[in-house]
């Protein structure tokens, strides 16, 4: 009886923790609270262990997640797999065994917030074999530094450094990749990485061959205002809340935490702040770019008075090579033939949206493919056994894109 009584609390408590009211349309809503009940307790662990002062508790995620999902280079009769570096940078290279004749290329960079993560997860790690086999492609997928240690212009620079060495002669050359069909690629904040290089390397005259597409799933592009629509549907669906990625920002730039009350007022970005032209204001103004579908009934939120001063103490809240939505019209017109996917049930969609219409704007051929009943990092966890849905739908939708396209 006793037990049975404990019982019932137990689980009524567990039911509790794990219960979030979502919004209708989400797909699989039961297991998207499950997952997120699971990181929600790896990330206050992990809070805890650092408040004790054992370590950081990002170095504390990035070793749970490590033991639970590192996995060593294994190859299988269709994919070679061995890890190696490029331009200095660790990277997991997936080789097709079929065939002699030129192989398509693309470089991915693994989300996690500029912070968590490896491209030798099971997740990352299977998503690079199906699409080597699928697609029978060479696929690198790079380890760039990671935050606190690394901050903003490091990952940047190990993206590009080792989009850099993909590129030259001698890579493409050992790898049997045909030099006019090569892809850059990342979801989430490799995602930003991705867009950021495309900008960069179609811009520059470092590399003589270039990117012929960017294909980008649910990227990060803006850090000015954290009222955008879909960060305002989306404040409290799971997995990434809107402090997280506030966080995850300061963290990024090498800022101080405590200003992420500061970004969630959008007070960085109020009218008084001199340093914000009205010209960057433009770039972002979503109330003009997005359909009224995705606008519905919400409104901008612009600080008359703020904090001034933050982009100025943070500048890297207005560098291209961190926003990469900043960009000027003429630098977005140079890059690559583009795949931009965004998720309903996600802050950043509305980032993801004015990426592929300021492209658009910029004479760029672009597909946005938006999935109505997607979350962010739904393409990840396709993988996982309890996810199957939209997460295996956007994967496919992504692949099949990169096949008639690339
Ligand atoms: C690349 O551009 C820079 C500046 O625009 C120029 O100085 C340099 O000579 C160029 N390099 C090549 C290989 O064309
Ligand atoms: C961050 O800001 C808080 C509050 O302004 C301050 O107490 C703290 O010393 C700062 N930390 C660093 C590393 O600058
Ligand atoms: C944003 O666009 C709307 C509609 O075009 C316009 O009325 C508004 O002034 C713009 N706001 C800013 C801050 O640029
Ligand atoms: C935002 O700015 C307003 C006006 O300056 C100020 O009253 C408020 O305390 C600021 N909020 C934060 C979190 O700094
Ligand atoms: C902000 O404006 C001040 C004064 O106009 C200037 O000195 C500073 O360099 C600017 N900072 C940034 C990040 O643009």
């Amino acid at each position: 009886m006793r037990l049975g009584v404990c019982g019932a609390v137990l689980l009524l408590a567990a039911a509790y923790y794990v219960y979030l009211p979502l919004p209708s349309g989400v797909s699989e809503p039961w297991k998207l609270m499950l997952l997120d009940a699971l990181f929600r307790s790896f990330v206050q662990a992990s809070d805890v262990v650092h408040k004790l002062g054992f370590c950081h508790s990002i170095h504390m995620l990035n070793k749970v997640v490590s033991w639970v999902e590192v996995t060593d280079a294994r190859s299988c009769p269709a994919v070679h797999v061995t890890d190696s570096t490029l331009g200095g940078v660790p990277t997991r290279i997936f080789q097709p065994n079929e065939g002699k004749k030129l192989k398509r290329g693309l470089i991915y960079f693994h989300g996690g917030g500029w912070a968590l993560a490896s491209g030798k997860m099971r997740s990352y790690d299977r998503l690079c074999r199906k699409m080597a086999e699928d697609l029978d492609a060479v696929i690198m997928s790079v380890d760039y530094r990671l935050a606190p240690e690394a901050v903003f212009p490091d990952q940047y620079h190990d993206a590009l450094a080792a989009s850099q060495a993909f590129l030259s002669a001698e890579v493409l050359q050992r790898y049997s990749i045909d030099p006019e069909r090569v892809c850059v690629s990342g979801d989430s904040a490799g995602g930003n990485l991705a867009a950021a290089v495309a900008q960069q390397l179609a811009s520059d005259n470092s590399t003589s061959v270039k990117f012929t597409a960017q294909a980008l799933i649910y990227p990060v592009l803006q850090a000015l205002d954290f009222h955008t629509a879909s960060y305002q549907q989306n404040q409290a669906v799971p997995i990434l809340h809107r402090p997280y990625m506030a966080r995850f920002w300061l963290q990024y730039l090498g800022a101080n935490i405590s200003l992420v009350p500061v970004l969630l007022e959008n007070n960085h970005s109020s009218l008084d702040e001199p340093n914000i032209s009205s010209k960057t204001r433009s770039k972002l103004n979503w109330t003009a770019m997005l359909p009224a579908e995705r606008r519905k009934h919400f409104r901008l939120v612009v600080k008359e008075k703020g904090s001034p001063g933050v982009v100025s103490r943070v500048p890297g809240l207005l560098d291209v090579r961190a926003a990469p939505l900043l960009a000027e019209q003429e630098v977005l017109g140079k890059t690559p033939k583009a795949y931009v996917m965004t998720c309903e049930f996600d802050v950043l969609r509305d980032d993801g949206l004015m990426y592929a219409r300021r492209l658009r704007d910029a004479g760029v051929d672009v597909t946005s493919d938006h999935h109505e009943d997607g979350f962010h990092g739904c393409m990840v966890f396709a993988n996982l056994p309890m996810m199957s849905s939209v997460g295996q739908r956007s994967m496919n939708s992504y692949i099949r894109w990169l096949d008639q396209n690339l």
